[in-house]
């Protein structure tokens, strides 16, 4: 099978990642804007801000009274485009020929300069699109002169079944974690994983990681502070980005049964460092878990 790596346009790598600040994002925060696809409306997540434009997040979703027809054929001029499928199903056929319908829970990773053409969204359909850079061009002229640089051959797609997950397979010994395959495409750049509880927790107890991440709620409920930030209770479709090192201690506690979030991770190796609950922080709940 041909590898999806390609070169990497950006300027940051696993030696140098991109400074990636803090920010919250409420499901009920941002404006739905217009934008690339009259089909669909987007609220910015506040990842480009936060990074310097080397990363962006956006939600998408089928426009109320938008058209349903066809994007287009187009391509994107980026290093890294990652879909994940909140609700609804849409089509996307790529220029290889294969089609996919892809409904919640299925994640994809398009290719640089991959023509591809989405179709039939739903009208619940909601994704998540993750992109390095924050704002990359699209490109609909399939005439058009391509950029000069090396591309991947094929997309990759993964879907929810609970199969492809695994107990234990990340710093949490009792949750499980869905690995979206990103770690490889990035030379070791991003990591995605859907992180899922499997019963009602006290907490994580205070610790730092030595990432950056950023994530949204998919199902139930937590309860997250983050230092000198005010407490949060995070429901589904909220998301927060927290960036990497000591200054950055959190403590998600509690969590729901059903707690589920959809988290990057830049770099993809990171260290979980648990520390002494900050001057003035809550005292750790009840039984909290390591
Ligand atoms: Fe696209
Ligand atoms: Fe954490």
């Amino acid at each position: 099978m041909s590898t999806m790596k390609a070169e990497w346009q950006t300027d940051w790598d696993v030696a140098s990642p991109p400074e990636i600040g803090y920010v919250s994002v409420r499901a009920d925060e941002g404006a739905w804007v217009d934008g690339a696809w009259p089909q669909f409306e987007y609220r910015d997540l506040g990842l480009t801000d936060v990074s310097d434009g080397k990363l962006g997040g956006r939600h998408i979703r089928s426009k109320p009274a938008g058209p349903r027809g066809e994007t287009g054929w187009h391509c994107h001029h980026l290093d890294f485009e990652f879909l994940f499928v909140l609700s609804g199903s849409i089509t996307i056929e790529g220029e290889t020929g294969e089609t996919y319908r892809l409904g919640p829970g299925a994640a994809g990773h398009q290719p640089a300069l991959f023509w591809h053409n989405e179709s039939d969204a739903s009208d619940d359909f909601e994704c998540v699109q993750i992109t390095v850079p924050g704002e990359p061009a699209t490109i609909t002229d399939r005439d058009a002169e391509l950029p000069a640089r090396e591309v991947a051959a094929a997309p990759i797609y993964t879907f929810d079944t609970p199969e492809n997950y695994v107990l234990g397979a990340g710093p949490r010994r009792f949750f499980r974690y869905r690995d979206l395959g990103s770690r490889a495409l990035t030379d070791g750049r991003i990591h995605i994983h859907v992180v899922r509880a499997s019963e009602p927790g006290a907490g994580t107890g205070w610790h730092y990681h030595s990432m950056a991440q950023w994530f949204m709620i998919l199902d139930g409920w937590s309860v997250i502070r983050v230092e000198t930030m005010p407490k949060h209770d995070l429901r589904t479709l909220d998301s927060m980005c927290v960036g990497r090192g000591p200054e950055m201690r959190h403590n998600v506690a509690p969590f729901s049964g059903d707690y589920a979030v959809l988290e990057l991770c830049i770099p993809a190796e990171y260290e979980t460092i648990a520390v002494a609950p900050p001057e003035g922080a809550d005292a750790p709940p009840e039984g909290a878990q390591e």
